[in-house]
């Protein structure tokens, strides 16, 4: 079925897309534990494989059949139509690192926007099979093997308690920005960072209650515009790293938590930047 702008069903738009995101994840699985063709893209760090590539062709032939008036962004390369309107923002393969070293940790991540209005978001991880989803207003979901349940943040408001996550740009290696002061802020703070290496599951695990919080440095939109949305509807803060409200852009600074942890993430945030070190939290 087509779908205009003019007659958008987002449910039915939510299940296209999740039909779309598990096919693209069975595609991954095979390319998993098999040789990679690796090419570098914006430095050493910064790998593609066939199969990001092949996954790409795969959900943006699949959503122009669908969709065919709605632009779409793709991190491989795909950037057609313009305007305001609808578009959809695909990350094929989120954890590229992971993948490439078969380290499976590793997923699909589309979203749908209205112009800078989030409208729905989907991350599906083919590793454990769990599908994380969102409608804007509807709230956010998680089915895996168990079930389907409603997400929500969790509870914690202390940063001693807190479980975080980040990550680190590609050009980790030569630009000062590298967040190794706000990592190290962050380890004398909370009760354990992680690493993961898939920003859309940071931050859907954000909305799932399983991560309290998060930040990263330099994130495009196709990392993390699925999960932005996962996060509100779970109840949790997304903003700019600075606190600003949050607008989706190319790329951009971001911090997730669950509302409750924002005010006290800020702070760490706020005095490494000024350069004052936070002090040990005990
Ligand atoms: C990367 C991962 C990683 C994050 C990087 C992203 P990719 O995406 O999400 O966790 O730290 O900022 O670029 O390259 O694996 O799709
Ligand atoms: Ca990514
Ligand atoms: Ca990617």
């Amino acid at each position: 079925m087509n779908e205009t702008n003019e007659t958008l069903d987002r449910r039915h738009a939510l299940t296209t897309a999740v039909t779309i995101a598990r096919e693209a994840g069975g595609l991954l699985m095979n390319g998993f534990g098999r040789e990679k063709q690796i090419e570098r893209k914006s430095s050493a760090l910064d790998w593609v494989t066939q199969f990001d590539k092949a996954s790409e062709e795969l959900i943006v032939g699949r959503l122009r059949d669908a969709f065919p008036d709605h632009a779409l962004v793709g991190e491989e390369g795909t950037n057609i139509g313009d305007g305001d309107g609808y578009r959809w923002y695909v990350d094929p393969l989120d954890g590229t690192t992971n993948y490439a070293h078969d380290f499976p940790v590793f997923c699909v991540s589309m979203s749908l926007y209205d112009g800078d209005q989030p409208v729905l978001g989907v991350i599906y991880d083919p590793v454990l099979d769990e599908c994380f989803t969102a409608i804007a207003g509807e709230g956010a979901w998680l089915e895996t093997v168990k079930g389907r349940r409603r997400m929500h943040v969790s509870r914690e408001t202390d940063l001693v308690g807190a479980l975080l996550a980040t990550g680190f740009p590609y050009d980790v290696h030569t630009s000062p920005e590298n967040n190794l002061d706000y990592f190290s802020a962050f380890v004398l703070r909370a009760q354990g960072i992680r690493r993961a290496g898939s920003a859309a599951l940071d931050m859907a695990y954000v909305a799932a209650g399983r991560l309290d919080g998060y930040w990263e440095f330099k994130v495009f939109c196709w990392d993390v515009s699925a999960a932005i949305l996962m996060v509100m509807e779970a109840g949790g803060h997304v903003t700019l790293l600075d606190g600003q409200p949050m607008v989706l852009q190319r790329q951009f600074n971001v911090l997730a938590s669950n509302g409750h942890l924002h005010p006290s993430m800020m702070a760490v945030i706020g005095a490494t930047k000024a350069g004052r070190p936070a002090a040990p939290a005990d």
